[in-house]
């Protein structure tokens, strides 16, 4: 796999965990600090993604079953990958993505109870070799979450006229996700950290960014011996 120069975070966690108002105030940050900064989001992030974001939010997909559904979330990831994240990773940006393909693994295939080779198999295809450097998982009890979430599709109701057909869902199947998350991170320490997003917004700024500089440190530090290197 050809090396790549920029670094690649990613953020994921139940519904109303934050993720997003972290995202902007971490890229902020890191810009002060002199950083190019990408972010992006999924579903979608890509033009073509994007246009598949609203197919599966709207609940249109839902009809087709949680294996077309994958298939549509793969089909988007891979869109976004080739078309944002890969370029800008070749061009040095730190790209900070809300959910990736921690998200499938926990929404497809464990509350969907999709196929784990299925689950695999797309996962390959659609990440071509693009997995985070490091991965953010805000960690918050389910009726926290909910409720938080609940309060923003209150305010967004204005525009849109329901929640999405995954925040209809109930706190027993967002508890399923919390442990899933909290599996992953188990299971890949090496590139997972878990943040407890109960905490007050400012508090959780402080923890993501005291988790990811030490990662631009060490990548960069890297970098220079690849470059060292010759590669
Ligand atoms: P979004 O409105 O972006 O919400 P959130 O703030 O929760 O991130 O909705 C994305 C929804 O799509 C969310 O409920 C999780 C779901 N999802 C999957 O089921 N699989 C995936 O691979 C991804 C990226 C998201």
């Amino acid at each position: 796999m050809a090396y790549r120069k920029g670094l690649f975070v990613t953020f994921e966690g139940g519904e109303g965990a934050g993720k997003s108002t972290q995202i902007r105030r971490l890229a902020e940050a890191l810009r002060r600090k002199g950083h190019d900064v990408l972010t992006t989001r999924e579903p979608g992030g890509s033009p073509g993604a994007e246009a598949l974001r609203h197919v599966l939010l709207s609940g249109a997909a839902e009809t087709y079953g949680v294996r077309m559904e994958a298939i549509l979330f793969a089909a988007a990831r891979n869109d976004h990958v080739e078309n944002v994240i890969r370029p800008a990773l070749s061009k040095g940006f730190i790209v900070l993505c809300d959910r990736f393909m921690d998200s499938s693994r926990v929404y497809q295939g464990v509350t969907g109870n999709l196929e784990p080779d299925l689950v695999d198999a797309l996962e390959r295809v659609a990440i071509d070799g693009i997995a985070p450097d490091l991965t953010l998982i805000l960690d918050l009890p389910a009726e926290a979450g909910l409720a938080r979430a609940r309060r923003r599709s209150e305010q967004d109701n204005a525009q849109s006229d329901q929640p999405d057909r995954f925040e209809r869902e109930e706190i027993e199947t967002h508890e399923r996700r919390r442990r899933a998350f909290l599996e992953i991170a188990k299971a890949h320490s090496e590139r997972c950290r878990v943040i407890d997003a109960t905490k007050a917004i400012e508090e959780i700024a402080a923890d993501v960014l005291s988790l990811v500089e030490p990662e631009i440190a060490a990548h960069n530090a890297e970098d220079r011996k690849q470059v060292a290197g010759g590669e």
